[in-house]
C-alpha cells in the first residue's frame, strides 16, 4: 500500500456514518455541529481529524501543547481535513503520584475510546512526557485508525552558575552532595530555579527523550520530530506538518495494521540500545508491540544490546551532552543514519516513505555527541537483561551508567520490604551496611506498588558520607530514565506475586556476573522452598476503583505491564459503536 493508490472515497470514511445520512440521527450530529459555529463547508466531504491532546495546568511538559494545537489545526484545515481537539489524562511525570506508570494503561484506554466513540478518521497524539508516549500510541494501535505521533520535544539545557545541569541526572547527584552536607540551602535553592527553564520535557537521556526517539524509530512521527526542542520554532512548523500530513494518511488509508511489522519494532530496539535509553524502554516497548500483535521478548532486547553500541553521548549514560546538543548534532536521524547496517531500512513510516528513505541525506555535525559505530560511549547496548534464580522472568540493568567494578559483583543482601523502611534506614549513621553490599527493596513491582521509579535506591548517607557513589541494588522497581548507578531493575516474577525476591534474606549473598548475563541467590532449593512455606502474599492495595482493575489486571514488567485484557492485537478489534 502506498499513498499512489487510490484514495478513499468520502462515503467510506468513518465519520461520514455521523454526518452524512439524511435521517434524525445525523441531523442531531449535524445541527450540534452548528451549535458551535461550524457551517457544513467546514467538515462535509473531509476526513475529521482528532488531535489527542494531553494538555494540562498540571503538565509543564507540555505547557507549549495550548499553542502548538493550534499549529496542528492550522495544518488539518490547510490539507482540507476537519480537527476535534480531544483532551487526554495529561500523566506529568514529576506530579503524578503514586506514579504515572499506574496511569499508562488508563491513558491507553482513553485514547482507544476516545478514538472509537466519536467521529474521527485519524489522529495525531500529542505527548512526550515518560508514559504519554507508550500510553497514546498503545491506544492509537488498538484503535487501529491512522495516526502521527507528536512529540514535545525536549526542554532548553538547565543552567546554574554557567555549569550545565540535566534534568533528573543532576538532581540525584548534586542531593547527594546535599545530604553529604556540601551544598548550602542558597545553592539548592539556585538549582531549583535552574534545572527546568523552559517547556518541553527532560532533556537527559530519560524515557521521554528514549521514547519519543522510540516513536520516531518505530515509524510513529514525521522525520526528525523527536529530537526538536519544544522551544524551537521548529516545532511548530513540525506540528502543522503533522496536521497535514494526517489528512493525506485518511485518504491514503495508511492505518497502523498496514504499515507497522515487527521489524518497525526491532527498529525500535535498535535505535534505544544506540540512544544509550531509559530502562523503561523495555517495559513500554514491549507492551506497545504486544498491542500491535508483533510481539518483542526481553531476548530480543539482550541480543540488540550485544550487536548495537551506545554511540549518543547524552547524560546519564554520556557525561556531558543533552538533548539540545543533540539537536544541533543531527539529532535522531543522524544517528540512525550511523546505525544503519543494524536497522531494517525497508519499514514504512507515517510519511508514507521507508525509515532508510527517510534517514538517508541526514549528517552528524557533532562526533564527540553522535559517536561512530566504532568510538562509542559504551562498547553494548544500553540495556543488559539478567536471568537466573533470584529472576527467572529476568532482571534488567543498565551497565552503560553503571560503576564498571560492580558489573562482576558478590555481595551480602540488606533487605527492606517497602520504601518508607528503607529510606529511613539509608540515613541512620548507625546502620550496618558496608559498600559491597547489595541493597534489596521488594513489593515495588505493578502488583506491589504500582510499579514507580523507586529502583535507584537511596546510597546510605553513612557510605556517602565515605566517598561510596555506586553500590549493587535490585528491586522490583523502575526507577527513571535520568537515573543512574549499579541498579537492577524490574525483577520477575515480583515479589508480591511470591517470585523468588520475596523470599531473599539479609545476610543472603548475592552475586551478579553482567557479561555472563547471571544473577544468584547463594541459598540452596530445600531452604528456598521452606521460605516459600512460610511466605503470605501482602493483602491487596486497593479495594475498588481503578486501582482494583490495575491490581488484578496488570501483566509482568517482562510482559510489559498492560492489562491482559486490552492486549487484543491487530484483526481482534472491538465492534465500531453500532447506532
Ligand atoms: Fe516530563 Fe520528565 S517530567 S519528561
Ligand atoms: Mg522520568
Amino acid at each position: 500500500m502506498t499513498d499512489a493508490d487510490a484514495p478513499l472515497s468520502y462515503d467510506s470514511l468513518r465519520s461520514a456514518r455521523w454526518f452524512a445520512p439524511d435521517d434524525l440521527r445525523s441531523f442531531g450530529h449535524r445541527s450540534r455541529m452548528l451549535q458551535m459555529g461550524y457551517a457544513p463547508s467546514d467538515w462535509a466531504g473531509k476526513p475529521v481529524i482528532a488531535i489527542v491532546n494531553t494538555w494540562s495546568d498540571a503538565n509543564q511538559c507540555h505547557a507549549h501543547f495550548r499553542q502548538r494545537v493550534d499549529d496542528v489545526r492550522r495544518g488539518i484545515f490547510q490539507a482540507g481535513g476537519f480537527a476535534l481537539e480531544l483532551p487526554a489524562i495529561s500523566l506529568s511525570e514529576s506530579l503524578v503520584k503514586p506514579t504515572t506508570m499506574f496511569y499508562r494503561n488508563f491513558l491507553a484506554m482513553e485514547t482507544e475510546e476516545l478514538l472509537r466513540s466519536h467521529p474521527v478518521d485519524g489522529a495525531v497524539l500529542m505527548g512526550g512526557c515518560d508514559k504519554t508516549t507508550p500510553g497514546l500510541t498503545m491506544g492509537a494501535l488498538s484503535m487501529g485508525l491512522p495516526f502521527i505521533y507528536l512529540p514535545a520535544g525536549p526542554m532548553l539545557r538547565g543552567n546554574w552558575r554557567g555549569k550545565v545541569l540535566g534534568s533528573g541526572s543532576d538532581a540525584f547527584k548534586y542531593w547527594d552532595e546535599r545530604r553529604a552536607a556540601r551544598l548550602s540551602e542558597q545553592d539548592w535553592q539556585e538549582m531549583e530555579a535552574g534545572i527546568a527553564r523552559s517547556h518541553g520535557t527532560c532533556m537527559t537521556m530519560g524515557t521521554a527523550a528514549t521514547m519519543m526517539g522510540i516513536a520516531e524509530a518505530v515509524g510513529f512521527t514525521l522525520p526528525g520530530a523527536s529530537s526538536i526542542p519544544a522551544a524551537d520554532a521548529g516545532h511548530m512548523r513540525m506540528s502543522a506538518e503533522c496536521g497535514r500530513r494526517i489528512v493525506e494518511m485518511v485518504w491514503a488509508d495508511l492505518r497502523p495494521a498496514r504499515m507497522l511489522t515487527r521489524a518497525s519494532f526491532e527498529n525500535g530496539i535498535a535505535c534505544a540500545m544506540a540512544m544509550g535509553c531509559s530502562t523503561n524502554a523495555i517495559v513500554h516497548l514491549i507492551a506497545m508491540s504486544r498491542r500491535a500483535g508483533h510481539a518483542l521478548t526481553l531476548d530480543d532486547f539482550d541480543a540488540a544490546s550485544r550487536r548495537v553500541p551506545v554511540i549518543a553521548n547524552i547524560r546519564p549514560s554520556g557525561d556531558t551532552y543533552l538533548m539540545e546538543d543533540f539537536f544541533y548534532a543531527g539529532g535522531l536521524r543522524a544517528l540512525l543514519q550511523r546505525i544503519r547496517v543494524h536497522l531494517h531500512v525497508d519499514a514504512r513510516t507515517v510519511n508514507g516513505r521507508t525509515l532508510g528513505q527517510n534517514i538517508e541525506a541526514a549528517q552528524v555535525y557533532n562526533d564527540d555527541v553522535i559517536r561512530a559505530l566504532d568510538q562509542p560511549i559504551y562498547a553494548e547496548g544500553a540495556l543488559a537483561v539478567l536471568h537466573g534464580n533470584l529472576a527467572p522472568d529476568g532482571v534488567v540493568i543498565k551497565p552503560s551508567a553503571c560503576a564498571p567494578h560492580l558489573l562482576q559483583h558478590r555481595g551480602r543482601a540488606l533487605v527492606f520490604d517497602d520504601y518508607p523502611s528503607l529510606k529511613k534506614a539509608v540515613d541512620d549513621p548507625e546502620l550496618e551496611v558496608t559498600a559491597d553490599d547489595v541493597l534489596v527493596l521488594r513489593n515495588a513491582g505493578p502488583r506491589g506498588a504500582g510499579m514507580p521509579e523507586w529502583g535507584m535506591l537511596p546510597i546510605p548517607a553513612k557510605l556517602l558520607r565515605q566517598g561510596v557513589r555506586d553500590m549493587l541494588r535490585l528491586s522490583d522497581a523502575r526507577m527513571s530514565g535520568t537515573s543512574y548507578g549499579g541498579c537492577l531493575l524490574h525483577c520477575a516474577p515480583e515479589a508480591a506475586i511470591g517470585g523468588p525476591l520475596a523470599l531473599v534474606r539479609s545476610g543472603d549473598y548475592i552475586t551478579v556476573d553482567v557479561a555472563a548475563r547471571r544473577i544468584h541467590l547463594e541459598v540452596d532449593d530445600a531452604e528456598m522452598a521452606r521460605r516459600r512455606a512460610a511466605w503470605t502474599a501482602p493483602p491487596a492495595r486497593y479495594e475498588r476503583g481503578y486501582g482494583w482493575i490495575f491490581g488484578r489486571h496488570v501483566l509482568q514488567a517482562n510482559e510489559g505491564c498492560d492489562f491482559d485484557f486490552l492486549e487484543t492485537s491487530f484483526g481482534r478489534a472491538v465492534p465500531e459503536p453500532d447506532i
